[in-house]
């Protein structure tokens, strides 16, 4: 799909952990988390699979939808910095209890990452129409917001005709939230010529 080996792509996803400042930057943030409060899990296969999917696509537009803490976002955006081209649209709430107290959307993010960074506050069923309006076509698009069937069918009706023709559609959570899944399958049904894979 991406013209790009299984080597190379071994190599994307071992490439987060060879940056020492970032690994030290997320490995601050996580002690807050510590208390208990949820948050993605730093590591995970979901977080590393799209910082690779980014350097094999090389995409000028992202647009991701939930954002809480910014784990994704930090992930995706060092991506774009080692393609040196592109940019990250992140379409967020606010809802603050995705978040440790007094901390801002996307705070986990690095100061040094954010000139790709363009933060959208507001319910994705407001900001998505006007941005994709604004944006015309996009490379990629993340669903991570709310997984409820009628919002996630939402998304990715709407995202579909903005999507370029070899882009790539994402979504967070697919096997673990039984509404998403269901919308997810629903949507596929309606179009057969997308390429379709799964994971946990
Ligand atoms: C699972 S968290 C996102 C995790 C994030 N991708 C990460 O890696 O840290 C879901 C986020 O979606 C946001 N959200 C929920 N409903 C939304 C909506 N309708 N529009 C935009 N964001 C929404 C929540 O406020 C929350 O921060």
């Amino acid at each position: 799909m991406t013209g790009v080996s299984a080597m190379q792509v071994r190599g994307f996803l071992q490439e987060p952990f060879e940056m020492d400042d970032f690994v030290s930057h997320l490995r601050s943030c996580e002690v807050v988390f510590r208390e208990g409060f949820y948050s993605a899990d730093f590591w995970a296969k979901n977080i590393l699979i799209q910082d690779a999917a980014v350097r094999a696509l090389r995409p000028e537009i992202i647009v991701e939808t939930g954002v809480a803490s910014g784990v994704s976002s930090s992930y995706l955006l060092p991506a774009l910095e080692r393609n040196q081209k592109g940019t990250l649209h992140s379409v967020e709430v606010g809802d603050p209890s995705y978040r440790p107290a007094g901390r801002a959307p996307g705070w986990i993010v690095p100061d040094r990452l954010r000139s790709r960074w363009r933060l959208h506050i507001g319910d994705a069923t407001t900001v998505l129409p006007e941005l994709f309006q604004k944006l015309g076509e996009v490379d990629m698009f993340i669903h991570d917001s709310l997984h409820t069937y009628e919002h996630v069918k939402f998304e990715l009706e709407l995202a579909y005709p903005h999507t370029r023709r070899d882009g790539l559609m994402l979504a967070d959570d697919a096997c673990g939230t039984a509404p998403l899944l269901k919308s997810l399958k629903r949507f596929l049904r309606q179009d057969q010529e997308s390429s379709v894979a799964w994971r946990s």
